[in-house]
């Protein structure tokens, strides 16, 4: 039964059916979902909503005064926060049980950050989590006096991606401003990139998380200008620009690699007008936006199981991006082409509407390129990434589908790199 009940009502377990209030007052893309976490209650409260629509056939009702809202409601916070801790093998075994789900719900309040960031024997106010498959655990801390975490060689030498919850974003942001201060000329331009490349995630982070907001929106168009800046005064060098060693599949992180590489071969390739070269940055940036309106537990989802259904609702992240940002004023027409383009190829056999040969824009082919190379590179559930010699090999062997000039030039800008 739908009944019209006050936000404030809203609990764990129930299924919204609908906002009381237009969909760009709301902080959602769906309006149709269950609440699952309390990080969706919290929205609800900070997006002023009055009232809400719930479907009591498909979630639970509204609260008698005996009931209480959920064990974590029930209980007082716990003093250290700890995301589940759980094995791949379990989560193969059990792909649909509620294991999987506290996977994704968990994955989704942390952050994914470079490990190289972080400098032996600095304190951090945050804390740090370490993970290998589907297994995060709290890192061992050492603590200093003020009770902050000591950064030792352990821990940067631990296997796996480094987390932080998304909520130590500020944290982490003033960290890496002040690992900054004393470090020596020579360095200052690698440290320089690295703070941009992190908060550039932390952006798109925020950004894919509220894909209605103007002035994230914003936010993500003045770091699309400081990686082109960084990238012409250093003629072209993006080293710490982007991610090198890449676990797991981050939509955060793979979008700023893509944008540096896309930006770094326009460039290489004679691209020199601000305007275009900010088009294929933000567009790239934004390429896979569209991946916001999919549900995390088909986005973690392993490749092999995926159902067809779910591979068409992926597909539809195109479409579903485009959507999103065309509703953003000042948004130009050039700057939706890396976004539309990036999956289609010379050949006419990609989507979402199989453009062949030059019917693809020159940011569409760059992008075709950047976006496989880096998916190539990176881990995902059901895929083990292939070393970057071996994605260029895979490029270059793919002739019919990828540009060869524009290849070699995204060849020389890795190399460049050290890549
Ligand atoms: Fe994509």
């Amino acid at each position: 039964m739908r009944k019209k009940i006050p936000a404030d009502a809203v609990r764990v377990g129930m299924y919204i059916d609908g906002f009381d209030t237009s969909w760009f007052k709301t902080p959602f893309l769906r309006h149709r979902f269950e609440i699952k976490s309390h990080g969706q209650l919290e929205k609800i409260a900070e997006s002023g909503v009055d009232y809400v629509y719930i479907d009591t056939d498909k979630g639970l009702d509204v609260l008698s005064d005996k009931e209480e809202c959920c064990k974590e409601c029930a209980e007082p916070p716990a003093e250290v926060k700890k995301p589940p801790v759980m094995s791949e093998k379990d989560a193969r075994k059990q792909p649909d049980d509620n294991v999987f789900t506290d996977y994704v719900l968990a994955i989704d309040d942390l952050l994914q950050i470079d490990k190289l960031s972080l400098v032996e024997a600095t304190s951090v106010g945050f804390e740090l989590f370490v993970k290998t498959g589907m297994d995060i655990v709290p890192l061992t801390r050492t603590r200093n006096k003020k009770g902050e975490s000591v950064i030792t060689r352990d821990m940067l030498a631990s296997p796996g991606e480094l987390l932080i919850y998304r909520s130590d974003s500020q944290k982490y942001r003033e960290y890496l401003s002040e690992a900054m201060r004393g470090v020596s000329a020579a360095q200052s331009n690698a440290c320089k990139n690295m703070l941009i490349k992190e908060n550039a995630k932390m952006l798109v982070h925020d950004l894919f998380n509220d894909p209605g907001s103007p002035a994230k929106m914003e936010a993500c168009k003045d770091t699309v200008e400081n990686v082109i800046s960084s990238i012409i005064d250093t003629k072209g060098l993006i080293t710490n620009l982007f991610t090198v060693n890449k676990h797991d599949y981050y939509v955060y992180t793979h979008s700023v690699n893509v944008s540096v590489f896309s930006v770094a071969t326009a460039l290489a390739v004679g691209i020199q007008s601000e305007g275009e070269l900010f088009a294929i940055g933000m567009g790239s940036l934004l390429h896979d936006i569209g991946m916001s309106t999919i549900p995390p537990e088909v986005l973690h989802k392993p490749l092999q199981r995926l159902t067809d259904f779910e591979v068409t609702l992926l597909r539809g992240h195109v479409y579903e991006g485009l959507d999103i940002v065309k509703l953003y004023k000042g948004i130009t027409p050039e700057t939706l082409l890396p976004l539309v383009e990036h999956h289609e190829n010379l050949m006419g056999t990609g989507y979402p509407v199989g453009l062949k040969g030059d019917k693809t824009h020159l940011s569409g082919k760059i992008i075709s390129i950047t976006n496989t190379y880096d998916t190539l590179t990176t881990s995902r559930p059901g895929f083990n990434a292939i070393t970057p010699y071996e994605a260029l090999i895979y490029l270059r062997d793919q002739k019919e589908l990828y540009d060869s000039d524009i290849l070699k030039e995204f060849i020389t800008v890795l190399g460049k790199s050290g890549q």
